[in-house]
């Protein structure tokens, strides 16, 4: 593939752009600073260098991101900034977007990608993707709130009581609830369905993955494709 064509499929502008991002000198593989768009390489596994900073070439991006407070997961935000502001302009280009969403005051793991075929796979009810929510709450939790939780609650928007698939207190004000589906506000519904409510909500996991504990609020991380959410022990590899 030329570079020219490589440097388009990741996000970094039009042709042109990509041709004089060459021609200026800011490409480099291991190195070596490239000044022909036209050379061909073989995008599988390829790093490149642009402009000082290493892109590991995805033919699909995944990312995971360490959402912070106040920033909103749509693409037309309205109280805060977007996540997407969060990531370099090359993945925004791409069509990069979250797998699911989280509220705005919500912090934790937020996987986003270009593949419209592992949103819909990950974010299917069908999938029972397990989500990991740490939960503070404004009121004690009780052993009844946590056999409720676990026995099923009725949302005022749904006839069948939902579940959490895993309920624990881990503190006076504490709980870890494990959801497989992914409703409307859901963790903060069931809460308050409960007999209680939301004070701060984290994401620690989703399906396979677990927030690495090196990642700061606001940093993100490339991941090598849908097997480390999906298996049983892949972690997220630096980039
Ligand atoms: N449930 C909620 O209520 N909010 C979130 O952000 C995620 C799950």
């Amino acid at each position: 593939m030329r570079l020219a064509q490589i440097l388009f499929s990741q996000g970094f502008g039009t042709r042109r752009e990509c041709e004089s991002l060459v021609a200026i000198g800011a490409v480099g593989i291991d190195g070596r600073t490239l000044d022909d768009p036209a050379a061909a390489f073989d995008p599988h596994g390829l790093v490149l260098n642009v402009r000082g900073e290493a892109w590991p070439v995805h033919a699909k991006a995944l990312v995971l991101l360490h959402k912070p407070a106040d920033y909103e997961c749509s693409q037309k935000p309205k109280h805060h900034p977007s996540v997407m502001n969060l990531l370099p302009p090359p993945l925004r280009r791409r069509g990069v977007q979250p797998i699911g969403r989280l509220d705005a005051d919500t912090t934790g793991l937020l996987l986003l990608t270009d593949d419209g075929a592992l949103i819909h796979r990950l974010t299917s009810p069908k999938k029972h993707v397990p989500k990991v929510y740490e939960i503070e709450t404004t009121d004690p939790v009780s052993a009844r709130q946590i056999e409720d939780l676990l026995r099923g609650v009725v949302l005022h928007d749904d006839p069948l009581p939902v579940r959490a698939a895993a309920c624990e207190r881990t503190g006076e004000h504490a709980l870890r609830m494990t959801l497989l589906e992914g409703k409307y506000h859901q963790v903060k519904r069931m809460v308050a369905a409960a007999g209680n409510s939301v004070a701060r909500l984290h994401r620690s996991r989703f399906g396979a993955l677990e927030l690495p504990p090196d990642l700061a609020p606001g940093a993100w991380r490339w991941l090598d494709g849908a097997h480390v959410v999906l298996g049983s022990t892949a972690q997220p590899q630096p980039h």
